[in-house]
């Protein structure tokens, strides 16, 4: 079987357990309860995009400012603000308004960068339109054939909550081409970080659990090792 083409996310250990990376142009959410490392995997994939494989990048940020993001990258000594002044990475806060007015501006910031990535986080738009469900799979659906046809790797990010098993399968899953799920494990007095990917299509994927580490240098995703054999 011929794989097909991948984004190489760059976080280091990710593309290992993605057979290679995302396949290009998909739409994969990220799923995580607060803290899991969500806001910092979309801004590693976007900060790494442009430092290793010299593609643009969108963030929109329905949460934190420019300031914070901006921020964030600094605790990993990234100097996203430079990259920004060079229209290598945008960051786009908006207000949740209307679904279709936010897919435009997704279209015309990707097509002013050249953008090849996009991150939406956190994805609560699509959660605006759960009382209308069908609505809301079309609205995604259609968001991800506009992505399909300019050509870019996206990934939005699903707040879920420890507690609630039932609420990791969100509407945003079914129509997403892969589904990756960072959280925190409880083992005796303390949390791990971990990673797993529920699907990613076209991907044969590692079924494991797999540990994070946040360093100074960002996520890492410990590929080699298993959840339970790192805590032994
Ligand atoms: N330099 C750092 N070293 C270690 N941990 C960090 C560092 N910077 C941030 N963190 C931790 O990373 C965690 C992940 O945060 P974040 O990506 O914002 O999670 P989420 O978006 O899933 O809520 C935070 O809980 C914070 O404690
Ligand atoms: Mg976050």
């Amino acid at each position: 079987m011929v794989l097909p083409p991948r984004t190489k996310t760059g976080v280091p250990g990710l593309d290992d357990i993605l057979n290679g990376g995302i396949p290009k142009n998909n739409l994969v959410v990220v799923s995580g309860d607060p803290g899991s490392g969500k806001t910092g995997l979309c801004l590693e994939f976007l900060y790494y995009g442009v430092v290793k494989y010299n593609e643009p990048g969108v963030y929109i940020s329905l949460e934190e400012s420019e300031e914070e993001i901006i921020g964030f990258g600094e605790l990993f000594g990234w100097d996203v603000k430079s990259l920004m002044e060079k229209n290598l990475i945008s960051i786009v806060t908006v207000e949740l308004y209307d679904f279709d007015k936010l897919k435009n501006t997704i279209e015309d910031e990707i097509s002013r960068l050249k953008a090849k990535r996009l991150v939406i986080d956190p994805g609560v738009v699509f959660r605006l339109y759960f009382d209308r469900e069908l609505d809301a799979r079309k609205r995604i659906l259609s968001l991800g054939r506009m992505l399909k046809r300019i050509g870019c790797t996206a990934i939005i990010t699903n707040e879920i909550s420890l507690e609630k098993a039932s609420s990791l399968f969100g509407l945003e899953e079914y129509v997403a081409d892969g589904v990756i799920l960072l959280y925190h494990t409880k083992l005796e007095d303390r949390f791990i970080r971990s990673i797993g990917i529920l699907k990613m299509r076209g991907t044969k994927i590692s079924e494991k659990l797999h540990p994070i580490r946040i360093t100074k240098d960002g996520l890492k995703i410990l590929s080699k090792q298993e959840l339970f054999e790192e805590v032994k």
